[in-house]
């Protein structure tokens, strides 16, 4: 019989992780149910261009501890592909690519825009499955995804760094720390770093808040504070703002009303951008205390994965090639406790998990006295 032959590529913005699953997957694939293994080059392009490589036992050795991903990436959507004369659905091309090939299935490792470009693709034929990666941790009917492990640590160093001189320069330092539109990452690091304020995006904060907390900190003798600040996070006029522009996009009727309303949320967002420096300069003038800004950017996407994330990455690398040898498609492989369950993409593609503002991590750091804004 001939041997399964199997796709993989990872897509979206990188993660630690990445090598992990890929390294996870094809072990198990090749040597354990004895299938052929592929790699597309950066995400869905190359499997538009249909650059690929073949991935042997080699070329997985030695990966499991290597940051960012052997394949590349990109954020390019298979149904809007960018080309010279504008955007162009290329479903049909890559369906075309893999039946050429002669795939038996492909595995996409990528976070929410992976999930859509997946499902488009399982709606056209193809039998894939998508591993939920992305240290946003924002992913649907996952517990968690890969690379937001590693990410808690790296911001989680950070603002135990940020500490020691915001206490002796007697200054308000903010670490703007990513997640996109989700708080998960500052929630965690936040509390795992003992930051005194942590905003995010499910709790729009108020100014006046968040200078009360840092007044009531210097009452007390603190002369500092060090405050987490998600990437997404507003304070209330912002977010009424933005809540305003999103809901004028969905309800746009003509085409002309879609392209006026994502203009007016491009606007909105890009006035909005610097929201951290905002702050500081707002804070400074609320509490006579200067203010720093940390921005931590990229670097918390970076580097190698931490032990966690290599066994999340791992076992749900692992859980894929398992379900491929069961011929069980059109799933994401979901992290539930110790183990896996496979979740129909219809049911993860297209929704975002935020940070429900009751949720035991915000209890939590309401009990210990952080202050969050509201
Ligand atoms: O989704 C991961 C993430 O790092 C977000 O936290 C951040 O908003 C975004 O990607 C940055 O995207 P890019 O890599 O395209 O600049």
């Amino acid at each position: 019989m001939a041997k399964s032959k199997v796709g993989i590529l990872t897509a979206g913005g990188d993660s630690p992780g990445l090598n992990a699953a890929i390294r996870g997957f094809g072990k198990t694939a090749i040597g354990y149910y004895d299938m052929e293994l592929v790699g597309f080059r950066d995400g869905i392009t190359g499997l538009v261009e249909n650059r690929h490589e073949k991935l042997g036992s080699n070329r997985l050795s030695g990966i499991l501890t290597v940051g960012g991903t052997i394949l590349g990436t990109s954020r390019d959507k298979v149904n809007k592909f960018p080309t010279a004369d504008g955007p162009v659905d290329m479903v049909p091309t890559v369906v075309e690519n893999y039946d050429r090939l002669g795939l038996d299935a492909l595995i996409m490792l990528g976070g929410g825009g992976t999930a859509k470009n997946a499902l488009r693709l399982v709606d056209a034929g193809l039998n894939v499955i998508h591993l939920p990666k992305t240290i946003d941790n924002d992913i649907a009917m996952t517990d968690t995804t890969f690379g937001f492990a590693t990410a808690t640590e790296i911001a989680t160093e950070a603002i135990d760094r940020v500490h020691s001189t915001a206490h002796s320069h007697h200054r308000i330092i903010l670490t703007e720390i990513m997640g996109h539109r989700a708080g998960w990452l500052t929630l965690a690091a936040g509390i795992a770093g003992g930051a005194d304020i942590i905003l995010i995006p499910e709790i729009p904060y108020s100014v006046e808040s968040v200078s009360e907390t840092i007044k009531q900190r210097t009452k007390r003798g603190s002369t500092f504070s060090v405050v987490a600040v998600a990437e997404g996070a507003r304070d209330v006029e912002d977010a009424a703002d933005e809540q305003a522009a999103r809901l004028l996009v969905k309800n746009a009727k003509t085409p002309e009303a879609q392209r006026a309303a994502r203009t007016h949320l491009k606007h909105v967002e890009d006035t909005q951008r610097e929201h951290t420096f905002k702050l500081a300069r707002e804070l400074e003038s609320a509490t006579g205390l200067e203010a720093r800004v940390t921005i931590l950017g990229y670097v918390q996407r970076g580097g190698s994965p931490s032990a966690a994330d290599r066994l999340l990455a791992t076992k749900l690398g692992t859980a894929a090639a398992d379900l491929v040898a069961a011929k069980e498609y059109g799933v994401m492989v979901a992290s539930r406790g110790d183990g896996t369950e496979p979740v129909p993409l219809t049911e993860v593609a297209g929704k975002v998990k935020l940070v429900p503002p009751d949720h035991g991590w915000v209890t939590a750091a309401r009990k210990v006295g952080t202050g969050l804004g509201d």
